[in-house]
This record gives structure tokens, C-alpha cells and sequence, in this order.
């Protein structure tokens, strides 16, 4: 097991695109559980492999209240989407900074789980918002891109600030429940 290091906006790596896991075998379980640990570590309740400078298709998430009930997806796909829903998003590679964004209120979303099984998962809610976004990561997008240029011009400002002060803020505790 090992803490990743988890890229900060504005890293350009962050805009990778990842590639499609071939086959699901040890090598991705362990980076599975090392994107796990660094997710509970930071913590946050999402991560996708881009943000830990890995080019591959693989997101791992927790929303349970008991951070008990982790969930992998590799190649994640969503294949259908309806309604419409807005809820604050942070991001563990955008510190400090909390905005709302507008995503889909419910998906159907087709992926591999650990063992290589294909897995299709109905989700709504934080968990919907969740998969969204870090299949966003996965296409090197980030929740910042939904903001006017302008807003995303302070966040970038913000954030090299901090970078060069070596300051990673935290928000507030409410605020920390839904860093993904
Ligand atoms: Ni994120």
C-alpha cells in the first residue's frame, strides 16, 4: 500500500486523457487500493487515476457516512442520463475551493469492477454527481470548467498563491463531506 501524490490544479497532467484498462490484474487491483488509501487519506469521497498521474480508466468512491462501502469502477461508461440536479462540488485537486455545479440527476453507468466483471450501476444523488465527475478527470476535465473564465481565472490565481506559500487550505467541515 502507498500514498499517491495528488496533482493540483493548475498541473497540466490534470488534462491527460486516460486510457482504457486491456485487463484487470494485479497491477490495477494495486493501484486500486493505493487510489483508495490516498482517497481516504486526503480525504475525499472520490479519485480518479488522472489525478494521481495515472493515465488510465479507473475511479474509486465512497459516500457511505461510515467510509465502509467502497466502490471501483475501471473503464466506467455512462450509458444513460436524465434530469438535472445542482450540488456544491469540491475537488482534492482543486483545494479550498467549493462551487455549484449542474450535472445529471440520475445515470445508468456500465463499467469493469476489480475482479474484470462487467457491472452496471444505477446511481443518483452524491453517488451520480460523483461518477460524473470523476469520469470528467478521466477525460481531463475538471468541475472548474464548468465556471465562467473569469471565476476560473481567480481559482487559478488562488491556487498558485497557495502553491508557492506551500498552504493547502481545508474547508469547512460540511464543505469536506463532498470533496471528490
Ligand atoms: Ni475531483
Amino acid at each position: 500500500m502507498a500514498l499517491l501524490e495528488i496533482l493540483h490544479f493548475p498541473d497540466p497532467r490534470l488534462r491527460k486523457i486516460a486510457r482504457p484498462v486491456d485487463k484487470v490484474g494485479d497491477q490495477v487491483r494495486q493501484t486500486v487500493k493505493d487510489m483508495l488509501e490516498t482517497m481516504y487519506d486526503a480525504p475525499g469521497i472520490g479519485l480518479a487515476a488522472t489525478q494521481v498521474n495515472i493515465q488510465q480508466q479507473i475511479i474509486v468512491m465512497d459516500v457511505s457516512e461510515a467510509k465502509d462501502a467502497p466502490l471501483c469502477l475501471i473503464n466506467p461508461e455512462i450509458i444513460s442520463q436524465e434530469g438535472d440536479e445542482e450540488m456544491q462540488e469540491g475537488c482534492l485537486s482543486v483545494p479550498g475551493i467549493f462551487e455549484n455545479v449542474h450535472r445529471a440527476a440520475r445515470i445508468i453507468v456500465k463499467a469493469l469492477d476489480q475482479n474484470g466483471n462487467s457491472i452496471s450501476q444505477q446511481a443518483e444523488g452524491l453517488l451520480a454527481v460523483c461518477i460524473q465527475h470523476e469520469i470528467d478527470h478521466l477525460e481531463g476535465k475538471l468541475f472548474v470548467d464548468y465556471l465562467s473564465s473569469l471565476k476560473r481565472e481567480r481559482v487559478k490565481k488562488k491556487l498558485l498563491k497557495q502553491q508557492r506559500q506551500e498552504q493547502v487550505p481545508h474547508g469547512s467541515a460540511s464543505q469536506q463531506a463532498s470533496v471528490i
